[in-house]
């Protein structure tokens, strides 16, 4: 089928120096990458690699020194509305409810506000928050703080979803029970999802393919297909092809975290 090889997210020889007081910092080097719409991608690789400024660059919220990045074939010039984001800590404002969180882009980026409320209340449902649409953030665990941001990078109904780290903050149950639900989520819904994560295990159980990146400055060095049918469990990861693949990417990080 044709349709299957359209790319989501093309980046193409992408290089980011920063300028600091105290001289520049090569963050990211030849990054070149092709993610094909509805694929599940994870990238991994040791802190201070580049990963978060790659999402940054990706989403448009900073420019890159060279190279290319395209949502859906059009070139990243600024934030889009083709690509939502989610971060490692749910950054909702205190102010306001649950919802009219979830509603912030809606406002940002002028769109429909009934459309938008149908979609926020649906996807709420699916995340298992609803019932808590007039709830303040305070009055949620930091698991449902999450999963209300990941509604809000949603709500635009974007093609494109990039998570940096976002379960970093959360205690190992309520992380399985979130990579439970991104994985439900993108079954259902067949976004486009790069997702950046420490964990090995988390990478394997929701990926298509893991891309691993050499420490600083940040170059990929190694790709991993997955192709174990979902849905999956967490009883798969002891299979002996996913035990395997673990074994595999993470001597690749080993590698990669020692140049
Ligand atoms: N705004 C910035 N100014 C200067 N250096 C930065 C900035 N943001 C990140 N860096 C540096 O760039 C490198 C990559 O950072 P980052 O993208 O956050 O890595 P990761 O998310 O993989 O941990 C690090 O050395 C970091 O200190
Ligand atoms: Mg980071």
């Amino acid at each position: 089928m044709v349709e299957t090889s359209k790319e989501s997210l093309s980046i193409q020889d992408l290089g980011l120096i920063y300028q600091t007081s105290a001289g520049p910092i090569e963050a990211l080097r030849g990054v070149s990458l092709d993610v094909r719409d509805g694929e599940f991608i994870s990238i991994i690789g040791p802190s201070g690699c580049g990963k978060s400024s790659l999402l940054k660059l990706v989403l448009g919220l900073q420019d890159a020194t060279r190279g290319e990045i395209r949502i859906a074939g059009v070139p990243v010039k600024g934030p889009s509305r083709n690509a939502g984001g989610v971060f490692q800590s749910p950054v909702l404002l205190p102010w306001r409810t649950i919802l009219e969180n979830v509603l912030l882009p809606v406002d940002v980026m002028k769109i429909d506000r009934k459309t938008a409320m149908d979609r926020a209340n649906e996807l709420l449902k699916l995340v298992g928050l609803g019932g808590f649409e007039t709830r303040y953030p305070f009055e949620l665990s930091g698991g449902m703080q999450q999963r209300a941001a990941i509604v809000r990078a949603l709500v635009h109904d974007p093609r494109l979803l990039i998570m940096d780290e976002p379960f970093a903050a959360l205690d190992a149950l309520t992380r399985e029970q979130l990579s439970a639900e991104v994985q439900r989520l993108w079954l259902e819904s067949g976004k486009t999802i790069v997702f950046i994560t420490h964990s090995i295990n988390e990478a394997v159980f929701l990926s298509d393919r893991i891309i691993v990146m050499s420490a600083r400055p940040g170059r990929i060095v190694a790709e991993y297909k997955n192709p174990f049918p979902r849905p999956r469990t967490f009883a798969d990861m002891g299979s002996p092809e996913l035990a395997s693949l673990m074994i595999d990417i993470r001597e690749s990080l080993d590698r990669a975290s020692a140049t």
